[in-house]
């Protein structure tokens, strides 16, 4: 069930908006928030950028951590949910003019906007078994009708949260994508207290990227820093205009080159999503020599392996250009997801979207962790394979 109240002016509608926010207030006096955050400062002389929320338990008592973030530094307090319940209240409308908040059972999206009209969206979000019927609407992450602002910002659904006809295809990606790292979110360190370390490479216009950071500040309650990184300047320009417009304080956007991209410290999660040809293979390198512990991808355009693939017994299949090309396709992401095996990760190739609408549509999903005899399987399967692709060896 959802609900949408809408008033005219803020000032004169705060019963109203404390009725719509009745449910809330309950489920953060029960403990039972999952997480919230509050952004977009109503005044922007005020120090404070945003305020996120999420349950801890210390010393055996359910309390929230309340994380502060100003332009500089981020100060984190532990409050109880009495204490939560009034800072909710006395910051949204008069501090804030967006709040995101996950329950365990219903999702709120508040918005205050520039006319001082009053949003409250409020959706059940209670999980159900996944069906296995084609149409997934059900199941997705971000929901039609649920305004988001970075997909309002990026044209995909407009400020009533209806999808644009034209973005649909988009729209659909990024709630797979999202779905892809929700099932592996058990592998990254999610309740550790340090924020999780993210790398988007060939990020391009990064509406994935944005997807990832509203996934895990918003939905999961979780800090994340995340750097989207990609050749072009304008198109990095763009994003991280965007990522500061939006009050993403923590996505940052550089320009370069995969293969010469330098960074101290780990990495959890690195992603190449469409990454052209060996940019995806320079991602993988990263990503292993930063030990991170998932890496996803979906490779795009591979020319490489083409020229190189020689096998006389291959030859009624090589001698056709098209078949020649998928196979190469193919056969690189096989010898990717080997590699990948040998070096210590639990590898699963996936369909990332229906066919029907990018043939470039694999995704390798590998996650930190197999065993020494797996590495040694992975390896022997490694040569052998080399062995009849490459047939001069
Ligand atoms: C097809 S776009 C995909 C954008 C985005 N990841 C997505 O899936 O929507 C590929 C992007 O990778 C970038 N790219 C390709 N090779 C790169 C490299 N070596 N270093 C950084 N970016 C690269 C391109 O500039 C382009 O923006």
């Amino acid at each position: 069930m959802s609900s949408l109240i809408q008033t005219k002016n803020v000032r004169k509608s705060v019963n109203e908006l404390k009725n719509g926010m009745e449910g809330l207030l309950k489920s953060v006096k029960n403990g039972l928030l999952i997480s919230g955050t509050l952004s977009s400062p109503r005044k922007k002389e005020t120090p404070t950028l945003k305020l996120s929320i999420r349950p801890v338990v210390i010393k055996k008592k359910n309390l929230y951590q309340i994380s502060k973030y100003s332009k500089s530094q981020v100060t984190h307090c532990n409050i109880t949910p009495e204490e939560c319940v009034h800072l909710i209240e006395g910051a949204i409308p008069n501090l804030f003019q967006q709040g995101i908040f996950t329950s365990s059972s219903t999702y709120y999206h508040i918005l205050v906007n520039k006319n001082e009209q009053m949003t409250i969206v409020e959706k059940n979000i209670e999980t159900k078994p996944a069906k296995k019927e084609h149409n997934r609407t059900k199941n997705y992450l971000f929901q039609e009708g649920i305004p988001v602002p970075f997909l309002i910002s990026l044209g995909i659904m407009n400020d009533n949260g209806t999808i644009i006809a034209k973005k649909y295809d988009k729209f659909r990606q990024i709630n797979r994508f999202i779905e892809m790292v929700d099932d592996v979110i058990s592998h990254l360190p999610i309740n550790d207290s340090k924020p999780l370390e993210v790398v988007d490479f060939g990020c391009g216009k990064a509406s994935l990227t944005f997807a990832l950071y509203h996934y895990f500040t918003h939905i999961k309650g979780k800090t994340v820093h995340i750097t989207g990184l990609d050749l072009k300047k304008e198109v990095i320009e763009k994003c991280q205009a965007l990522a500061d417009a939006l009050g993403y304080t923590t996505l940052k956007f550089l320009i370069g080159d995969i293969s010469q991209h330098e960074h101290q410290g780990k990495i959890d999660l690195v992603i190449s999503l469409h990454a052209c040809n060996t940019a995806t293979d320079a991602a993988i390198d990263k990503a292993v020599d930063w030990n991170a512990e998932v890496i996803l991808c979906v490779p795009c355009c591979q020319q490489e392996l083409y020229n190189q693939v020689h096998n006389p017994s291959l030859d009624t299949l090589l001698r056709h250009g098209i078949l020649k090309e998928r196979f190469a396709a193919i056969a690189t992401d096989a010898l990717r997801a080997e590699l990948l095996t040998t070096l210590g990760y639990d590898v699963q190739v996936l369909e990332f979207i229906d066919m029907e609408h990018t043939p470039k549509n694999l995704l390798i999903r590998a996650v930190k962790g197999n065993s020494e005899a797996q590495r040694q399987q992975a390896q022997k399967r490694l040569l052998s394979f080399k062995k009849e692709l490459f047939h001069k060896f």
